[in-house]
């Protein structure tokens, strides 16, 4: 018998600002990735206020997905995807993101991509807003600190369900929304920038203007949640949160419990409001911290309640350790940070990969709410190799991969509920945190390099066949 259960929804993962390309066509308006340069680690990615002439945006390329969408999700159908996870491009359908009604050639190039994802029998997931939004929108409402944008972003969502209720079952809202927590997701998931220009991690930080936009799409979520309960009853809704698991670094008593702090902070506050519908308990003591007063408006804590959601999605690469003493050494991270775990290798990007990790969470994520469970990313970000002959030889990713899904079959038998997988990515794409392409994640290679050049030709590698294998076998055989 499979350790998988039977129906198991193997998959992809990605988004479309890092795919999509074609950033101003059809009437397409920029959006905050679509102003933001090239980066690497050590030199990350600025966000301009207008496109600077000589520079270079990775996102306006991209791997020109939006022209070559059908060969990519028929390699997709090749690996044999049962699900496939996108995301929608807000400015395609809204330029700005004010506009009473979406551009018909947005609608249509969706259309084409789902029924090109039915042809093949994969199941579309769709993420409402992934690291996307209407870069107008930052300019005149300081993005999500804005309560206008509650009833913008509804809007939008909205005629997606309308429209695609048939096609599309399963849907997120926002894309990791606990990197609003911390400083570094003031620009990418929340778009508090206005006016701003610069490395996108030094940002000028005000709290309260950040918890106020998380707020706001706490709202936003539930009413759209709602809304698609109501009107599409088939359809299942997820949040979608960032897990970087944090362990104590010693058993001194004062790691222990910043750890537990940490913890409830970045992982279980987002959770805990689209799960449970209302704020937690030490919510009081987060903002008190961190002199923030959130503004409610009557109805918000009602939509809370009405909106929750039916599945809980995570996306999983690291965990970090916690600590009192302040001078430990520093591990890399995306949007999170913490301590150095002496037990843990790292990725080249300096990530630390700790499948037990995921193990853990995924028993922790169904502990504290028992709902199903998605893990809807989880990868390694690797510099590759094109052999003369072409081939790619990604052992270092077959290898990561297997150690994550044993650990999902782990968490399996420990009696969690997982329904689906959605590695991180099937093909390689923009790197979200320094917009570089030799960050690579796929199991389908792109010709294109970090200087904008290349054939954008895509090629199958040794992992392409590798996870054909545990498809079909339903992840019996790891290889
Ligand atoms: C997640 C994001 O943070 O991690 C993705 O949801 C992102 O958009 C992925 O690409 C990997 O991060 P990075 O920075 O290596 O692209």
């Amino acid at each position: 018998m499979s350790r998988f259960p039977e129906g198991f929804l193997w998959g992809g993962a990605t988004s479309a600002n890092q795919i999509e390309g074609a950033w101003d066509v059809g009437g397409k308006g920029p959006s905050v990735p679509d102003m933001c340069t090239d980066g690497t680690k050590e030199h990350p990615k600025r966000i301009t206020t207008s496109i600077e002439p000589e520079t270079l945006y990775p996102t306006h390329e991209a791997i020109d997905y939006y022209h070559r969408f059908e060969e990519d999700i028929a390699l997709f159908a090749e690996m044999g995807f049962k699900v496939y996870r996108m995301s929608i491009n807000w400015t395609r359908l809204f330029p700005t993101g004010e506009e009473e009604v979406p551009m018909e050639s947005g609608l249509e190039f969706y259309d084409r991509v789902f029924a090109c994802c039915r042809a093949h029998n994969i199941e579309p997931m769709v993420t409402l807003s992934h690291y996307e939004m209407p870069y107008h929108l930052v300019e005149k409402y300081n993005g999500w600190a804005g309560r206008e944008l509650i009833d913008l972003f509804f809007r939008y969502a909205t005629c997606l369900l309308d429209r695609y209720h048939e096609s599309v079952r399963y849907w997120l809202t926002f894309n990791e929304i606990n990197t609003a927590v911390n400083r570094l997701g003031c620009v990418m998931q929340v778009g508090c920038a206005k006016g701003y220009e610069g490395p996108i991690n030094e940002v000028p930080d005000r709290p309260q203007e950040r918890f106020q936009a998380l707020h706001h799409q706490f709202v936003a979520s539930a009413r759209v949640v709602a809304y698609g309960h109501e009107h599409y009853p088939g359809l299942q809704f997820g949040n979608m949160v960032s897990m970087a698991v944090m362990y104590p670094l010693t058993c001194n008593p004062a790691d222990v419990l910043l750890a537990q702090r940490r913890t409830r902070n970045s992982s279980w506050f987002c959770s805990d409001v689209q799960v449970r519908g209302t704020y937690p308990s030490y919510a009081r003591s987060l903002f008190a911290e961190r002199g923030v007063e959130l503004v409610l408006e009557p109805g918000d804590e009602e939509a809370l309640r009405a909106g929750t959601v039916d599945f809980f999605s995570l996306s999983y690469y690291m965990s970090f350790c916690v600590t009192a003493d302040t001078g430990a050494a520093r591990a890399k991270g995306n949007f999170a940070v913490g301590a150095v775990n002496p037990y843990l290798k790292t990725s080249e990007w300096g990530w630390q990969i700790d499948p037990d990790g995921l193990r853990y969470a995924l028993n922790e994520i169904w502990g504290r709410y028992q709902i199903p469970i998605w893990v809807v990313e989880n990868g390694l970000g690797a510099v590759d190799k094109v052999e003369p002959d072409g081939s790619i030889h990604d052992a270092y990713r077959i290898e990561y991969l297997r150690a994550h899904i044993e650990a999902m079959a782990g968490a399996i038998e420990d009696g969690v509920d997982l329904r689906g997988f959605t590695p991180w990515a099937p093909i390689d794409l923009v790197s979200a945190s320094t917009g570089e392409m030799r960050k690579r994640y796929g199991f389908v290679y792109v010709d294109k390099h970090d200087d904008g050049t290349g054939t954008l030709a895509r090629s199958r590698k040794d992992s392409f066949y590798w996870y054909q294998r545990v498809i079909a076998t339903n992840g019996e055989e790891l290889g």
